[in-house]
């Protein structure tokens, strides 16, 4: 599967954000990267746990800059990132029951939710935080 590689293309302009989209990039390129996986695999448990401990950390932080500055799209956002958790337990049940198409929807799923994020949700704003002097 391709991996995930950070370019300006993905900068949302804040710096602390997009040092923390780039490890989560890692994280998702380092969940590709384990070889063999299954869903009996005990590295897809603790790789989908180090993944959403720091998702909720850079959602937290995200939303905190957003409450901040008072971003008009926040509540856009915070519906966005808790469906995302939502799906991200799902994956976890799925595990817990041994769906055997685990890792590959949910390599699939992060890949997918995490480039459209940034660049259709994030992406816009760049230039709010930017006019705010966040940088
Ligand atoms: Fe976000």
């Amino acid at each position: 599967m391709e991996k995930l590689e950070w370019n300006e293309k993905y900068s949302v302009g804040v710096k602390a954000l997009d040092e923390q989209h780039k490890v989560i990039f890692d994280l998702i390129n380092a969940l590709s990267d384990l070889e063999n996986i299954t869903v009996f695999s005990e590295e897809l448990a603790d790789a989908l746990t180090k993944l959403m401990n720091y998702l909720v950390e850079h959602f937290n932080l995200e939303e905190k800059y957003m409450r901040e500055y008072k971003y008009p799209r926040y509540d856009i956002q915070v519906t966005q990132h808790k469906k995302f958790k939502k799906q991200i337990l799902k994956f976890n049940l799925d595990t817990i029951r041994y769906k055997p198409s685990v890792p590959e929807d949910l390599l699939e799923y992060l890949k997918q939710w995490f480039v459209n994020h940034i660049l259709e949700e994030d992406m816009l704003y760049r230039d709010f935080f930017i006019e705010k002097g966040l940088k």
